[in-house]
């Protein structure tokens, strides 16, 4: 029996940890939303200030770096990620001097920042859009502009492609100064830069170098996928996208996934450029030394082309290309054979000495704790921190936030309010990206302003940091235990053994030689199972419960039979071999 397990199991090498020296490798990183993580001055917006003032507590909790939502000068549209100028602070979230304060003290902390860089479009209300907008000889050029075409029954004209937006309807706005289209992939506000134009590929570049200089540790870069459309020189006309023909899944023309995006999404030449702004942050740190500067890269794409953002054997491109296959394929239905697939299938797939990233939740998805379910919270968060490679936490799930419901009137976020009151919640990021909740006082401590821009939660007095700091046991507590155990060196560089021993209980070992044994056991089902671990793993006859879900029988440094072990519903629980 034990051979047979044995037998199945896969040993997946830890890729290149055997090498971890860096600040950033096996690093753990938290994404800081500014505008909800702490409000300084009272005007119910979160600002730079106010993570300056709450850095402290991150490097306490155990985290390495950040990466935070852009803070640069935007209209808001889409909350920040409509830049009107690419090189100014804006003023909600505080000025440049707020951001020099700033700067030094991440790297004090030994927990550096990325910043979010978003290449693929600016706001329509930046300078460079309205001298396109008028023709200036110097941006004319800068966006992507068309006649559109004539329809040949109506003699109307019309966009000239099928194109939708990420946020519903055309990708095409028609602009009556220009008397011509401009394209957006996202909201009508966010023009997409023309990178066939080599003027804008080194003003983006300078971008990188300016704020490489102001001494950011690297850079979260938004929304890669859409950054080239096809060459309009090979065509006579922009083509139209295939339809999906999904009738169940995408049976609305006017949303995105109407259309399949051969021609706007993943081009060569994006993946390329990307492999270019490597060279720009490697120049950088070879010009300036200084530790590495990092590339984290966001591409909801085909699995193939994840791993081609890592690099192509020849070129190398981003250090963390995120982790959306796991994100985007395993949910609260999925069964313990699932979650173990996934898991395989990216540690099999990285090319040679890059690492792994887990990425559960971001402002752009509704919360882990809603979607895996309330009672998998620390189960969830345990899975994250034990595999190898980087974990990469959304502020608040650490404390198990969960979504808030918005109603219709109180809705901002572009696409649902693109939809209608009927439909919007399911397409709204909102609940996701409600204030943090620090303390039991009004508006949860997140600000002194009696109004915020987005509504707290209610469950904040039972739900909140110094609560959950100060209780014996939280979810807090368990995920700062887990930031303490994964530097071991069995975390940072062991072997992942992993298996799904039935549809519900997933099991597996990280291990160094020479380091100590530890055995993470996860039941995702309702109903209790004992396990005979030793089976699997040589746990001995005993084995110390390191950390445990707040719903699991045992507590921390509890001594259990490995033979004949309880995991409780919705339990995971990390044991370590005892001598
Ligand atoms: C991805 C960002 O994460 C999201 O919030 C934003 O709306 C789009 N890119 C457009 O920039
Ligand atoms: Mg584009």
């Amino acid at each position: 029996m034990r051979t047979q397990s044995v037998v199945v199991f896969l040993v997946l090498a830890a890729v290149g940890l055997a090498r971890a020296t860096e600040w950033w490798e096996s690093g753990n990183y938290y994404q800081i939303y500014p505008r909800s993580f702490r409000d300084s001055d009272g005007d119910g917006i979160g600002d730079l200030n106010g993570v300056t003032e709450k850095l402290q507590y991150l490097k306490d909790i155990g985290f390495t770096g950040t990466w935070l939502s852009p803070i640069f000068k935007s209209p808001m549209v889409d909350f920040g990620y409509d830049i009107s100028d690419f090189y100014q602070i804006h003023p909600d979230n505080g000025t440049m001097e707020d951001f020099e304060r700033l700067m030094p003290r991440p790297r004090r902390l030994a927990s550096r920042s990325s910043w979010t860089f978003v290449p693929n479009h600016s706001s329509d209300q930046s300078e460079w859009f309205k001298k396109s907008v008028d023709s200036d000889p110097q941006y004319k050029d800068y966006y992507i502009w068309h006649d559109g075409k004539i329809n040949e029954e109506t003699g109307e004209r019309e966009p000239p492609s099928n194109w939708g937006s990420e946020f519903r309807y055309s990708a095409w706005e028609w602009n009556d100064v220009r008397q011509q289209y401009y394209l957006h992939q996202f909201a009508v506000q966010q023009p997409d830069l023309n990178y066939r134009n080599p003027v804008v590929v080194e003003e983006m570049k300078n971008i990188i170098r300016f704020w490489l200089a102001k001494g950011v540790s690297g850079f979260r870069i938004d929304a890669v996928p859409y950054l080239f459309e096809v060459d309009l020189d090979r065509y006579n006309q922009y083509p139209d996208e295939p339809l999906t023909n999904d009738a169940e899944a995408c049976p609305d023309p006017d949303d995105h996934c109407y259309t399949q995006h051969i021609y706007t999404q993943d081009l060569p030449e994006t993946i390329d450029m990307v492999y270019q702004w490597r060279e720009v942050v490697d120049t950088f740190q070879a010009e300036h030394g200084g530790d590495k500067r990092l590339l984290l890269t966001e591409a909801y794409t085909s699995f193939e082309n994840m791993m081609l953002y890592y690099g192509n054997g020849v070129r190398n491109g981003s250090h963390i290309p995120f982790n959306f296959d796991f994100l985007s394929n395993v949910n609260n239905a999925s069964t313990a054979g699932t979650y173990v697939t996934h898991i395989k299938k990216w540690m099999d797939a990285m090319p040679e000495g890059v690492y792994a990233n887990w990425v559960l939740g971001n402002h752009d998805n509704k919360r882990v704790a809603s979607r895996f379910g309330v009672q998998r919270t620390d189960l969830i968060n345990i899975l994250l921190q034990t595999l190898p490679g980087h974990a990469i936490t959304y502020n608040g799930e650490e404390l198990g936030m969960t979504d808030v419901w918005i109603s219709w009137e109180d809705t901002v976020d572009p696409p649902a309010c693109n939809s209608d009151p009927e439909h919007y919640y399911d397409r709204s990021r909102d609940p996701a990206r409600t204030p943090y909740q620090w303390d039991a006082s009004s508006k949860a401590g997140f600000t002194s302003a009696d109004h915020t821009w987005l509504p707290v939660s209610d469950d904040y007095k039972t739900k909140n940091a110094l609560q959950q700091l100060r209780a014996p046991r939280s979810h807090l507590q368990i995920f700062n235990k887990l930031l303490r155990v994964r530097k071991e060196p069995s975390f940072r560089q062991g072997d992942l053994n992993i298996e799904a021993i039935d549809d519900d209980v997933i099991i597996y070992s990280r291990q160094k030689s020479d380091s100590d044994l530890y055995v993470i056991v996860l039941n995702l089902s309702g109903t209790a199972k004992t396990i005979d671990i030793t089976k699997y793993f040589k746990l001995g006859s005993q084995a110390e419960v390191i950390t445990t879900s707040l719903n699991s029988q045992h507590i921390d440094g509890d001594v259990v039979n490995p033979s004949a072990f309880v995991a409780n519903p919705y339990v995971g629980t990390v044991l370590v071999a005892v001598n």
